[in-house]
Parts: C-alpha cells; sequence; structure tokens
C-alpha cells in the first residue's frame, strides 16, 4: 500500500523570532498572530503506511548512525495520520540545514511504532534566540549549545529547539533525532545541553595523492592524484556526520604536510571543501609545512623570528580568508620525526607558534601546534635517555609564552597512542597555556581496523584521570598493608580530571579543545569495520560530553546504528566494552605498550623491533627481567613530572598499578603483582585469555544472524574470525619469544606445547620448501613452507584421530603482493579451497601476514591423508606455517 507524504512551505512574514519564541514560556504562541516574526514553516503530512526513501536496499553502513530507519511496527500496515509543522526561525545556511536534516529524519523515522514511545508534536520550532533577553532557559546556553523544550504553541504541543547561535541549533536537531530514533519519550522535554569545550575537531592525515598515512579504509574523501576530488559527495556526507556529533571542525591534510597545500594555484580548490563543510557548521583547516615560506614562498629562510617570514604567513592567511572566510587554522608538527622546524634556526617552538598564531589571529583563527616533538634518534644504550619525557621538558617551560590562539595538541599518553600508556603529565604542567588533547579514531596501533578495539574506555580511563592524584581511586594505588588516605581528605584536595584541563576550566583558559585522527577513507562505510564507527561515534559524544560513561555510549550508537533489539544493542555493547581489555591482553602487557613492529606496519608482533634503535619505544627486556625504569631515584625520572601525588604513586613500584608497571619500573620476570602472579605468568595467562577472549566474541556474535542484516553480520563475522586467528599469532609470539627470553615454563604448560599442531616444514613436501621467518617467534617453530614453483606446490599428512568430525584449522601466509590459491584435500577429495587476495600490511611472510582459515565439519578417519596444495601469485608464494585439527566445536 502506498502513503501519501506531502511537505508544505510558507513564509510568515516578520523580523525577530525571539519574542514569539519568548512567548512560548508563558501564554500559549498563537500562530495566526505572528506577524512580527521570520518563520519557515514546513508541514510534513504523514498520510497511511509511510514509504521511507532512505531505508531502502542492503545496509552499508554509509548512513552510520543516521540511518533514520523507521521502527519495525511501522511494516505493520497500521494507518495513522499525523500533521506535524516545523518552523524555522531565521534564515542561514546552517539553519537550512538543520530544517533539512529536521524534514529526512522524521520522514525516515515517523511511523506508527514511533507513536508508542511519545506522542508526535503537532509542531517543531527552532531558532537560535537561547542567548536572547526574551527566552528563559533553565540554565545559561551557549554559542553551540542549545534548549530543547516542549511548550504549548497555539493550542497545540510543540518543541522547540533554541540555540545558542546556528551550530547549536543544528546539534538540537541531531539531538532530537537521537531520541526519536532510540525511541526516548520526547513528551516533556527542558533540556539545556551545552558542550564540554569550544573546539571539537577531527584531523585526517590525507596526502594529496589519495593516500592516508595510517588509514585503513581506503583512499582520500578529499583527495586525489594531486587535486581536491571533482565530486565531494563523501566530503559532505561526513561534515553531516560530525555535525550530528556537534564537532565542528576538520583538518584535511596530513599533518606531515605538503608544502604546495599553501600554494596560491590550490587553495581555490581547498576552498571547495570549505563550502561542502560550512552548510554543517564544519569549519576547514589545514596542516602547514613550518619551512613552507622557503619551500614555496620564494624566501631563503623560514626563521619564525624574520620579519619576511612572518610577512609571508600574514600576506597567505589573507589570501586563505578572502577564499575561505570561515578558516579555521593550521596545524603545525614541526622538529617531530624528520620534520623541520624552529630548531632550525635555534628557535622555539613558542617562536614558530606565535609567528603564525598572529597571522591567523586577526580573522579568527587558531594555531594547534603538536607536542609530539621528540628526538628519534635517542641514544638506546642511555639508560637515562627517554622519549616518554620529551614533550614535558620541551613544552613546560614555555608555559604562558604562547599567544592567546594557539592552542598546544598533547597526544594522550606521552609516546604515541599505545594501547596502553600513562596519561600525559604535560596536561597539568600547563596552566598558562590553551591545550587540546589529540586522541586516535584511527586504530593504528589498536589492531588497524581489523581487530576491533572499541577506545571509548580507554579514553574515559584517562579523561577522569585526576592528574592531582586526589582523586584517582586505583585498587593498587596504595600499597597493600599501608593505611588508604582518608577518601575525605582526597576530595578536600582540588582535582585536575584530563577533561577539566582540556576544556579550560582548571586553569581557567578561555578554551580548551578535543582533537581525534580519524582517517576515514573512500570505503563504503567509513572505517572499514563496521564497528569501529563506534568509536568515531564515541569520540564526538565525549567532547560534547566526557560525563558519559563509554557503556552508555555504545548501547547509544548500538541501538541508532543496529535498531533497538535488546538482545542485538547488549551483545554488541558487551562485545565491544570488553573488546579493549581483549587486546590490549593478547598484545603488550603491564606497560610494555603495544608490542608490534613499531619501524614498519605497526600491525603485527614485533617484540625486538622497538629495541636497540633511536625511537624510544623501549621496553628493556633481557633474560632477566623486563621494564622501563622510569622513577627519580634511579631511572630516567619521568614519573617526577607529574604532580606530586601521581608522582609518588609511579615512582614506588609498590604503589604502582600492575597494567603500567613495566611503563615505569624494571623488574625481574618472577616480580609478583599486585594480581599475586609473578610478572611472567601474567604474561602467559592474558595473552590465553584474551586470544580466547576473541574466539568467544566470534560466538556471541553468531548469536545475532538474523536480528541484524546479512551485510554487516557476515562483514563483522569476518573480522570477527580473522581476528580469533591473529590474537593467536599475538599469544604464541609473545609467550613463545617470553618463554625463551626468561627460561621461565608457564605454570599451566601452555606456552610453547602445541598439542596436535602440525609443523607445514614437517610434512611430506612436493615443491614446497622450508623458510626461515623473521622474527622467529612469528611463525610456529620459527618456520613456514614457501612454494616457488609456477605450477603449484603440496604438503601432506596423516591423520593420527579417532573417526569424527573435525574442525581444521590451516595457518597461512596472506601478502598483499600477491593472491596465491590452495585447496585442502582429504583423501584426494576436495573439502574447500581459497584464494589468499586479503589487503594485510605485508609484503613477505610472519606475523603481519600470518591467516588462519578454518573448515568446519570434517569427517576425519585414523590415517587420512590431508593434503593441502598451494599455487604462488606474484611475490607471494603460498607460505604455509601449521595445521592444527580439532573435533568439531560448533
Ligand atoms: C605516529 C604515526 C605517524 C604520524 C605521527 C604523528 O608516529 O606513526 O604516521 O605521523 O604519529 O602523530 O605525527
Amino acid at each position: 500500500m502506498l502513503a501519501s507524504f506531502r511537505i508544505t512551505k510558507d513564509i510568515l512574514a516578520g523580523t525577530d523570532f525571539s519574542p514569539c519564541a519568548a512567548a512560548v514560556t508563558c501564554p500559549p504562541i498563537r500562530l495566526p498572530h505572528l506577524g512580527r516574526c521570520i518563520l519557515q514553516a514546513v508541514t510534513l503530512m504523514l498520510l497511511g503506511i509511510f514509504i521511507c526513501s532512505s531505508f531502502v536496499g542492503a545496509e552499508t553502513g554509509r548512513e552510520a548512525w543516521l540511518r533514520y530507519a523507521p521502527s519495525s511496527q511501522r511494516a505493520s500496515g497500521n494507518y495513522k495520520h499525523q500533521n506535524i509543522r516545523i518552523f524555522r526561525g531565521g534564515d542561514s545556511l546552517v539553519l537550512e540545514t538543520a530544517e533539512r536534516e529536521l524534514i529526512r529524519g522524521l520522514s525516515g523515522m515517523l511511523g506508527p511504532g514511533w507513536f508508542t514511545s511519545g506522542r508526535l508534536p503537532g509542531a517543531i520550532m527552532f531558532n537560535r534566540s537561547a542567548r536572547s533577553k526574551t527566552l528563559h532557559p533553565p540554565s545559561p546556553v551557549e554559542e553551540d549549545g542549545f534548549w530543547m523544550s516542549t511548550q504549548r504553541c497555539q493550542e497545540t504541543d510543540c518543541i522547540m529547539i533554541a540555540g545558542g547561535g546556528d551550530r547549536g541549533v543544528l546539534y538540537g536537531v541531531f539531538a532530537l533525532l537521537r531520541k526519536i530514533a532510540r525511541g526516548e519519550n520526547i513528551t516533556a522535554l527542558n533540556e539545556v545541553q551545552n558542550p564540554s569545550v569550544k573546539i571539537r575537531w577531527v584531523d585526517q592525515w590525507d596526502n594529496l595523492d589519495g593516500t592516508i598515512e595510517r588509514g585503513y579504509a581506503g583512499p582520500s574523501i578529499f583527495f586525489d592524484g594531486g587535486n581536491v576530488r571533482a565530486d565531494l559527495a563523501r566530503a559532505s556526507e561526513y561534515a553531516r556526520l560530525l555535525a550530528s556529533l556537534g564537532i565542528n571542525g576538520c583538518n584535511v591534510n596530513n599533518v606531515n604536510a605538503n608544502p604546495r597545500t599553501l600554494q596560491s594555484d590550490f587553495l581555490p580548490q581547498l576552498a571547495r571543501i570549505a563550502d561542502v563543510f560550512r552548510p554543517w557548521g564544519v569549519r576547514l583547516s589545514l596542516s602547514v609545512d613550518l619551512s613552507s615560506p622557503k619551500a614555496i614562498g620564494g624566501l631563503d629562510t623560514f626563521d619564525p623570528l624574520d620579519a619576511k617570514v612572518a610577512a609571508w604567513w600574514s600576506a597567505k592567511a589573507g589570501e586563505i580568508y578572502r577564499l575561505i572566510p570561515d578558516f579555521g587554522g593550521f596545524t603545525v608538527k614541526a622538529d617531530s620525526e624528520g620534520r623541520v622546524g624552529p630548531s632550525s634556526y635555534g628557535r622555539t617552538p613558542a617562536d614558530a607558534a606565535n609567528a603564525i598564531a598572529r597571522a591567523l589571529a586577526p580573522h579568527g583563527g587558531v594555531l594547534f601546534y603538536r607536542a609530539f616533538v621528540y628526538n628519534h634518534h635517542l641514544d638506546w644504550r642511555d639508560p637515562k635517555a627517554d622519549r616518554a619525557r620529551a614533550a614535558y621538558d620541551i613544552f613546560q617551560p614555555m608555559d604562558g609564552k604562547f599567544d592567546d590562539n594557539v592552542i598546544i595538541q598533547i597526544k594522550h599518553g606521552p609516546i604515541d597512542f599505545q594501547a596502553r600508556e600513562p596519561v600525559s603529565p604535560l596536561f597539568s604542567g600547563l596552566e598558562k597555556t590553551t591545550e587540546a588533547i589529540e586522541l586516535q579514531v584511527t586504530q593504528e596501533y589498536t589492531g588497524q581496523q581489523r581487530h576491533l578495539v572499541f577506545l571509548a574506555p580507554m579514553w574515559k580511563e584517562i579523561l577522569d584521570f585526576d592528574l592531582n592524584g586526589s582523586m584517582n581511586d586505583h585498587p593498587h594505588a596504595v600499597a597493600p598493608g599501608t593505611q588508604r588516605e582518608d577518601k575525605k581528605k582526597r576530595e578536600e584536595k582540588p582535582h585536575q580530571y584530563v577533561k577539566e584541563l582540556v576544556s579550560g576550566e582548571v586553569f581557567h583558559r578561555p578554551s580548551g579543545g578535543y582533537v581525534a585522527v580519524v582517517n576515514v577513507g573512500m570505503d563504503e562505510n567509513w572505517l572499514a569495520h563496521p564497528l569501529a564507527m563506534a568509536n568515531l561515534y564515541a569520540y564526538g559524544r565525549l567532547a560534547w560530553n566526557p560525563d558519559l560513561s563509554a557503556r552508555e555510549i555504545c548501547e547509544e550508537w548500538t541501538r541508532l546504528t543496529f535498531g533497538s533489539n535488546p538482545v542485538v544493542v547488549r551483545a554488541v555493547s558487551d562485545i565491544a566494552m570488553k573488546s579493549w581489555p581483549t587486546y590490549e591482553n593478547y598484545t603488550g602487557f603491564l606497560g610494555t605498550q603495544t608490542l608490534t613492529d613499531i619501524t614498519g606496519s605497526h600491525y603485527g608482533p614485533n617484540i625486538e623491533s622497538s629495541e636497540e634503535n633511536g625511537w624510544g619505544q623501549w621496553h628493556r627486556a633481557d633474560a632477566k627481567g623486563i621494564g622501563m625504569d622510569r622513577s627519580v631515584a634511579a631511572g630516567t625520572g619521568y614519573a617526577g613530572q607529574y604532580r606530586p601525588d601521581v608522582a609518588k604513586m609511579y615512582e614506588s613500584l609498590a604503589t604502582t598499578p600492575d597494567e603500567l608497571v613495566l611503563f615505569f619500573h624494571h623488574v625481574p620476570y618472577t616480580y609478583v603483582l599486585h594480581s599475586g602472579k609473578t610478572v611472567i605468568q601474567h604474561v602467559y595467562d592474558s595473552h590465553y585469555e584474551g586470544a580466547s577472549e576473541v574466539a568467544e566474541f566470534v560466538r556471541e556474535w553468531k548469536l545475532l544472524k538474523g536480528k541484524i542484516d546479512d551485510e554487516r553480520y557476515n562483514d563483522v563475522l569476518a573480522r570477527l574470525e580473522y581476528q580469533a586467528g591473529h590474537a593467536i599469532v599475538w599469544r604464541d609470539a609473545i609467550c613463545n619469544y617470553f618463554l625463551r627470553l626468561s627460561g621461565i615454563p608457564d605454570a599451566r604448560s601452555r606456552a610453547g606445547n602445541f598439542l596436535g599442531r602440525i609443523e607445514a616444514e614437517s610434512m611430506v613436501p612436493t615443491a614446497y620448501a622450508p623458510v626461515e621467518v623473521t622474527p622467529w617467534e612469528n611463525a610456529s617453530g620459527g618456520k613456514g613452507i614457501e612454494c616457488r614453483d609456477a605450477h603449484g606446490c603440496s604438503a601432506s599428512f596423516r591423520f593420527a584421530g579417532s573417526t569424527g568430525k573435525y574442525e581444521i584449522d590451516l595457518e597461512y601466509f596472506d601478502q598483499n603482493n600477491g593472491a596465491s590459491k590452495f585447496r585442502v584435500l582429504v583423501n584426494g577429495q576436495a573439502v574447500d579451497k581459497w584464494v589468499a587476495d586479503d589487503r594485510l600490511p605485508a609484503k613477505r611472510i610472519g606475523g603481519d601476514s600470518s591467516t588462519r582459515r578454518r573448515i568446519h565439519n570434517v569427517d576425519l578417519h585414523a590415517g587420512d591423508e590431508i593434503q593441502i596444495e598451494g599455487v604462488p601469485d606474484g611475490e607471494e608464494h603460498a607460505g604455509l606455517d601449521y595445521v592444527e585439527v580439532f573435533p568439531e566445536r560448533d
């Protein structure tokens, strides 16, 4: 049956909406008497069964949390009639966007099912009058904030969204739509929402050639082949997603900036991106290379204190603002990881930051100067050398020397987005300087969107950490046996939560900020893994309100993304909430950081890559012990960069929480943790727990079959199955490595004992040849086999178990420089075949390429011949590691 759906618009004449809006707070508003108001009214007529154009076809994830899906009752065919009038007070690009979005959202969602959770009002009105004298919201509304209330307007119920400014209105509209989408009751609204902080930005590390540094979801949505894309539809959709979370700025190019970005002939192209951002209230900003005045400006210097250089920046800023009047500002990465900086001229970061900030100031722009400055040629033999110290050592002494429109952008930890780091002490080290926290949505060190890692629980720990030490209630913050500090006394001490430091509250700064490196790409669902978008959602929600809990954000996201089936909401949230500790369990441990290939892919295990080089991500493991001594008494002194109570906690081994003990202390493998386990037993136990937890995720996810759409169900399932296999690669690499290094066996005899595992190099080969894998721990037994014969090779073995149904797990190597073909045969009968064509970050066999294929329900009898055939392709030689055969578990 077809529904009739009609939208009519008419403009009511007038000049000022506020008095009308004010009227709704007292006598009911009389629509016919709105003569003095600019009101644009849109009437949504919903007649009969609704056909929703935004909810047809497969679920690709492209709509993310803005699906505006009708509730399931919609399909029931009940007849309903409703007539909603929408009034827009005022004219602007952003207000028009708000109106369109409201219509789009209501059009998608309204229906019989919606009536069950909240009544539809007769009218929705929105305007930017929340800060006018005539409105009296229950608490003050800031520029980006809004007041949402239910009123009586002309004898009809209405919802009024009064924003502090245009963006506030838009955010209020999104907030209302979110409520409706979650089925909340909206009959008695009276809430003011203000963002926690003025600056809520995202960074993209997109290169002008269309690649993205640390991007895992396809090419850039902005650039292609050295130019801004002709079609910016995805950029516009991205801005909509950002706006829906209250994000108001986006830096579009890599912090390792190409000077070409600022060339005069390129700027008009960038202005086109700003044009598609503008309707969503998202300001464009750019990363700049500090050497630009010389590299593209024709000057013989980029010394920030040279007047010519200052004039160049000033002229460049003027040129940009003429093209992009709402331009946000610049981000600078300097003197870091090979980028040039003020040190080339003996100048300080403050000299450089201020020179550029002064060029932006007349236009209202800001300059983000990244505190990610460190020497990557440290002497690893020097026990006092410590990369973790760098940001504080460099920036804290300059506190107060930065202009007001300079924002020091500080990564959340002192190293680099590791799976676990302490909070950067610099947040509490800057009292007279505006600061922003830098988080990472793109999962560089946390599984690159091939592993599910919901990061909000980690971010919450960071944001809720009290850098003054009074309110950290960690179970091990006090040595066992000592008197726990009196709680009341602690509460009397002023706290310095990270969320209050970055909002500027603690030191009364005019502003502060949140920045997240997101790196969405052209992949249909933005971040490749359908569940990874929960991280972008959580980032935006936390920047708006850091007091939200990770669990409630996750549930909210799940409802919007997959619908409100309570089974789905619970299962997705349960899995997501466990995913970060699980990832930490099977990768780095106790504060050693992510034990990955830090000079290469940042993906699979590679324990020694952190050591004996200048990058400073050391864990100092040797045969006797492990950990970096960062104490003041005997180590690098890093612990002393914290305020006294926190410094005291980390200085002592006895009071350092287990999860960071090896970040702060060097201990023997036999050291007993607060948990009661030795360090080495913790290594074994946590890795086995982590790997089996991911296998559990697979089982939990399978229970959702039929409860969500097949496309996303299957996509997530395939990714979780891959993750379960790769978690075993991680587990075995770490356990085997530390077993060999420490010589201390696993008390539960798992590490190093793989009963039933058949190594590929021990099979009967036809043309396959053994090959050493480097590092050795990244392949079982340190070896695999490879096929160098273009016609193919095979390897076989005899099954030694008893008759039954079995699962065959085959560990092979899937590189990105070929697509080898595999077949598995039992007594000459093929039971499975596949092509190894995944795009893992790996050009050779090892921990990055190691992949598990699971073949279910294979009938086996003692003595059966199991044969694996491999046909190489390109540079990929159909590499095999081992096979395991288990009684069927599914
Ligand atoms: C990490 C990352 C780099 C990036 C850098 C930064 O080191 O691996 O790709 O450029 O952080 O934040 O500047």
